[in-house]
């Protein structure tokens, strides 16, 4: 089991899908699932993030703050500048003042379509830590990687990339997302997120010490479901999820959000 001292994370992302009034109907109805689920179940633990688009957020921020919801949300992307002429491009400070407590860094479509490199995702990830946001850094093998150098060499060296210049102990959260298996239906086997894990947190661990390898929590992602969920949380170095399609559906995304590690069970 994983350590006491790290609490399950279950992030919904969103990727671009609902407008900011779909997304008031999404998070209300979300809140009362989960509240129904802790009477129900008796269970708390697992906190639970949506990543809505940028054009939500505040209405996503006024609903959670005004109704005191147990729900955090964050930024699906930021720029590595603070302000200036970057048009389209939205600073973390921005995010800041919404109340974002976290923000994506390094999908694998930004890396994909918008050329996103590992030197621009360490410049990212600064921005975020500096502006208070806790940067949820995403990496991941294509089928092609897996092939060639087997399953953890790609996820390393792109988290070794991008905090080569991360000094201190920073707040952050990986999550692991093999390529192959986003929005494939075909997800990882938990040991393989679990091999992919471990190494990530060794890597954590000579870059940033091991404190901060002990403290980070790191994410499965890829076509996770309420039915394989279960099986990710048992894996020490599993600490949560990152959930795209599924995150839509809200039963199904509370029922992912009710699986917590019971320490010890
Ligand atoms: P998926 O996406 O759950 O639809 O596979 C995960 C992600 O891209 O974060």
């Amino acid at each position: 089991m994983a350590s006491m001292k790290r609490v399950p994370l279950i992030a919904g992302n969103w990727k671009m899908n609902l407008d900011h009034l779909q997304a008031i109907a999404t998070v209300q109805k979300l809140a009362w699932t989960l509240k129904d689920a802790k009477h129900g179940f008796g269970a708390e633990g697992a906190e639970v993030a949506v990543f809505p688009p940028f054009t939500d957020l505040r209405s996503v921020q006024t609903l959670i703050s005004a109704d005191k919801l147990d729900l955090v949300f964050g930024g699906q992307d930021l720029s590595e500048h603070d302000s200036g002429a970057y048009t389209g491009e939205i600073s973390g400070a921005f995010l800041a003042a919404l109340e974002c407590t976290y923000v994506l860094v390094g999908h694998s479509e930004r890396r994909q379509y918008h050329g996103e490199t590992d030197e621009i995702l360490g410049r990212k990830v600064a921005a975020a830590l500096k502006h208070g946001l806790v940067p949820v850094l995403c990496v991941g093998e294509t089928a092609e990687d897996l092939e060639a150098h087997g399953p953890s060499a790609v996820p390393v060296a792109q988290l070794t990339a991008a905090l080569a210049g991360i000094t201190g102990t920073p707040n952050l959260v990986i999550a692991y997302e093999p390529v192959w298996a986003i929005g494939s239906g075909q997800a990882a086997t938990p040991e393989q997120a679990e091999q992919v894990a471990a190494k990530l947190r060794e890597a954590l661990a000579d870059l940033l010490g091991a404190e901060v390898a002990e403290a980070t929590r790191i994410l499965y992602g890829g076509s996770v479901k309420s039915g394989n969920i279960a099986a990710f949380m048992r894996e020490p170095n599993v600490d949560g999820a990152l959930v795209g399609g599924a995150s839509l559906d809200v039963a199904e995304f509370a029922s992912i959000s009710r699986f917590q590690k019971h320490v010890g069970t």
